[in-house]
């Protein structure tokens, strides 16, 4: 059976799939997305990824498509059909067709939907994770709205360039005054010298991540010390730990920046004890 994707209403072949090309999510980047994690097939962290998508859609005022409850019967048709255990599921929502001009339709039309959701080799996954991966700096070059999970991504798509080019898996923002903001698809962290888990507040300009949430309730709860203090990429560099959060990397060891290794240059016990915690939690939470 090959990939089924929810396209405006319909479950249609993956290879089918398509948009109009007035669409504004493809010409003006006017959309918003959501990206959850599955585990056997169940959304993780369900709420929080739904509560900033209406977030999300509020704040650049996109109508909600649907009600929660019939975007969870569509979400879990959409798993459903492409049989997918542990993967991630992608939902995206543009203003919708219109001919192309910045200010939104004069005429409201109803928002463009897209549902995709890929598998993840979770064994695979776990051995990416048990060595760790690189991280490099590069200058934050993004809008002021980092909050608002907009598809406008080019600067972090260069970012991401940046890292694969010198055979890293993540690009760190540093901010005018020299602080990490985030990666361009993840929330950063160190373990500084102290003990202590590091990472920026979010009343900064970054993306409020869901699993850096269900993390900070991990944290607490193994009576771990959170301090939301901004780091510099010289803190990250004499930290012993790093890591990063998200999505599509759950908690995954950082254990290079710049090409300098970070501690003893392997996973610490902080970052290894954390992935396997959150895992645990967003197994039994997922719905
Ligand atoms: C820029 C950015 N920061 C942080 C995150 C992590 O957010 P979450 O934990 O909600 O996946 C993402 C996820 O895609 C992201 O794109």
């Amino acid at each position: 059976m090959g990939r089924i994707a929810y396209v405006n209403g319909r479950f249609v072949r993956h290879a089918d799939a398509c948009v109009h090309i007035e669409d504004r999510g493809l010409q003006l980047a006017d959309a918003v997305y959501e990206v959850w994690a599955l585990f056997d097939g169940r959304l993780a962290d369900a709420e929080g990824h739904f509560a900033r998508l209406s977030r999300s859609l509020g704040e650049v005022r996109i109508a909600e498509p649907m009600s929660r409850t019939a975007l969870t019967i569509v979400l879990r048709e959409v798993v459903r059909r492409n049989r997918v255990r542990d993967g991630i599921l992608y939902l995206q929502v543009s203003r919708g067709v219109a001919p192309r001009d910045h200010a939104f339709p004069k005429t409201p039309v109803p928002p463009g939907v897209i549902i995709t959701v890929k598998a993840v080799d979770r064994a695979a996954a776990e051995a990416k994770a048990a060595k760790g991966v690189g991280a490099v700096t590069t200058p934050e070059t993004r809008w002021g709205r980092c909050d608002i999970k907009s598809v406008g991504l080019l600067p972090n798509v260069l970012a991401r360039q940046v890292a694969a080019e010198a055979g890293a898996a993540e690009a760190w923002f540093v901010d005018d005054l020299g602080f990490v903001t985030e990666g361009a698809a993840s929330n950063a962290w160190i373990v500084d010298g102290e003990g202590r888990l590091r990472t920026r507040d979010t009343n900064a300009n970054i993306l409020r991540g869901i699993t850096r949430f269900t993390l900070i309730d991990v944290i607490r709860e193994a009576g771990l010390t959170l301090d939301e203090r901004p780091f510099t990429p010289a803190d990250a560099r004499e930290a012993k730990e790093a890591f990063i959060t998200g999505a599509g990397a759950l908690v995954t060891p950082v254990v290079s920046i710049d090409g300098r290794p970070i501690g003893d240059g392997a996973p610490g016990p902080v970052a290894t004890r954390l992935r396997s915690l959150y895992i645990e939690r967003a197994k039994a939470t997922a719905v």
